[in-house]
């Protein structure tokens, strides 16, 4: 177990923006960060995060809390393991009370590979010579840390010799457990290419084969430390660039990413043998580059791209894509001393939304007037998917592609809808207000029931309450705290509001009471004589009024 004062010194070292930024891009606003809500879809920003309290809320879906809670949320894990992670993102050392079932085992044990693994590389010609062979350079090889994996025998008694513990290594997973439960090292006879994170620690390996095994590559199982499909392979190398050029390039493979940087295209970065996917999108918002996917030209990468392109269009991304001709990808390029023509073609790029329609219309046979309305429907589904602007822009090109006219999408009648603003009646932000200043000054509480009937607070009599019996951590009650469109008042304004509230509620009341069923004739006169030549004078006058009726 995770020694429970060691979690609370973590908790003063985490910095919620710092952590939520590194999952999700974080535009400043006012004294909080906002964002799309990374846990239910959205297209305007309702997820707050506050840098003064630490927690965050999402106005959208109701979801809020502190760093670790968001760890847990966005990474699917238990509370302990997200402790864990968070310790290992910011490099802390978490103490345990017992047993070791922390993470800090299985990084050391990767580190220790990670080390062994490169300095193989100097002893062994053959491996050396492969990556020579490979046109990568000293520099490369240093820069990426590539090492090799030799014989199984040799890796595991490197293991035993080093006293790394072998439960710990299949954690980690440089080791694997065969039918007959013994242990086996997953890379042998590879060139080890380590795996970092965004925040630049070690959380697996990727491994070649230079003895033409069946599997070409082979990765780090998914454990706690290593998701595949939420990494890019080379990100924390590339992420300066990222943010300084805005622009970030995609590619397939490990060796394409090392030789670009070797080529000086510093922003490239690879899936690891997986379809780029929603997972990938918070890394790729992060400093909103323009994104270009750079694939190999076959049938794979083709279909890859159309994937990869279509998804970062529905994200709202910028970008474009780049197929390499004749089965070279760019490391075969550049090896061949064609950097120089890569580079043409990263800058050559064809746009997505274009590379989309053109794919669309590739996949059908345009002579035929069935395949051409199938292709026709697909196209007309996708641009309808976009915004107005990006329609009105692509139709032209679209109607070419398909040699039809612009007219028959029938696009032009359809009108853009107006845009739904938000807007909270002016009660209410009034009411918002004044609750907001009831958690800040909550000495003001007593003054306010004193005044006021649970009534005159409508849909908010239930907050009212909540905040009444001091219940700060409710969901509610941190979101109107972090809503920046209200503000807690100081003590002449709240009075002066609550008192506008009263007269705003008993003015309603006069001349409402006569459609009230449940009350008589008599009653009903009363009650707006009293509101009329008493309350309401009373409360213009400054004065507070018990409520009576
Ligand atoms: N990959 C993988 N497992 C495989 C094959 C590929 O994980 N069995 C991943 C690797 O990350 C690899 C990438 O997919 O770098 C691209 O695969 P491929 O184009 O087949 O390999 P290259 O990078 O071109 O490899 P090489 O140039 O070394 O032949
Ligand atoms: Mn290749």
């Amino acid at each position: 177990m995770i020694e429970k004062s060691s979690i609370e010194s973590l908790k003063t070292t985490l910095d919620i923006v710092d952590v939520i930024g590194s999952y999700i891009q974080l535009k400043k606003s006012g004294t909080n960060y906002k964002a799309n809500c990374p846990f239910h879809g959205e297209k305007t920003p309702s997820f707050v995060v506050s840098s003064t309290k630490q927690i965050y809320h999402c106005f959208g879906c109701g979801v809020g809390g502190d760093a670790i809670k968001f760890v847990m949320e966005i990474e699917k894990l238990s509370y302990p393991e997200a402790v864990e992670k968070l310790a290992s993102m910011t490099n802390f050392t978490l103490h345990y009370t017992q047993g070791n079932t922390d993470h800090s085992d299985t990084k050391r044990i990767l580190e220790q590979c990670q080390k062994w693994y490169i300095k193989n590389i100097d002893q062994n010609p053959t491996a050396m010579a492969y990556l020579i062979g490979r046109g990568i350079s000293h520099a490369s090889i240093e820069k990426f840390g590539i090492g090799f994996a030799p014989s199984g025998n040799v890796v595991m008694e490197f293991l035993r010799q080093s006293l790394l513990p072998l439960p710990q290594a299949l954690e980690s997973g440089v080791i694997a457990k065969n039918e007959r439960d013994e242990f086996y090292p997953r890379l042998v006879d590879r060139i080890t290419f380590p795996i970092y994170g965004s925040l630049g620690s070690l959380v697996g390996f990727g491994g070649r084969t230079i003895t033409n095994h069946p599997a070409k590559y082979i990765n780090s199982p998914q454990t706690k430390l290593f998701n595949k499909s939420r990494l890019l392979y080379g990100y924390h190398l590339a992420k300066e660039k990222i943010y300084k050029t805005k622009q970030i390039i995609i590619c397939e493979g490990y060796l394409d990413v090392v030789m670009l940087h070797q080529a000086g295209i510093t922003e490239a970065v690879a899936t690891m043998g997986t379809a780029l996917t929603t997972d990938h999108l918070p890394l790729l918002k992060k400093g909103e580059p323009r994104i270009v996917l750079a694939y190999d030209g076959d049938k794979a990468g083709v279909t890859a791209a159309l994937k990869a392109a279509q998804l970062l269009i529905a994200e709202g991304f910028d970008g474009g894509v780049v197929l390499f001709p004749d089965n070279m990808d760019p490391a075969d390029l550049i090896a061949s001393g064609e950097s120089q023509k890569v580079m043409r073609l990263l800058r050559e790029v064809k746009m997505l939304i274009p590379f989309v329609l053109e794919k669309q219309c590739d996949a059908y046979d345009l002579s035929n007037p069935r395949q051409k309305e199938i292709a026709f429907g697909e196209i007309k589904q996708f641009l309808s998917s976009l915004s107005p602007i990006m329609q009105e822009a692509y139709l032209p090109i679209a109607s070419t592609l398909l040699g039809v006219s612009v007219k028959i999408f029938g696009f032009r009648n359809s009108q853009t809808k107006p845009s739904i603003q938000s807007v909270t009646p002016k009660d209410d932000v009034l009411i918002l207000s004044l609750l907001k200043t009831l958690i800040e000054f909550p000495q003001r509480i007593d003054l306010v029931l004193d005044v006021l009937e649970s009534e005159i607070l409508g849909n908010y009599a239930e907050l009212f309450s909540t905040i009444v019996h001091g219940k700060t951590e409710e969901s509610n009650v941190i979101a109107l705290s972090m809503d920046e469109r209200y503000h807690a008042m100081e003590e002449t304004e709240f009075k002066e509001s609550l008192l506008r509230l009263l007269e705003v509620y008993y003015t309603q009341k006069s001349r409402t009471i006569h459609k009230d069923p449940n009350l008589s004739y008599a009653q009903k006169f009363h009650i707006k004589r009293k509101i009329q030549l008493d309350i309401l004078p009373r409360l213009k006058r400054g004065e507070f009024v018990k409520p009576e009726l």
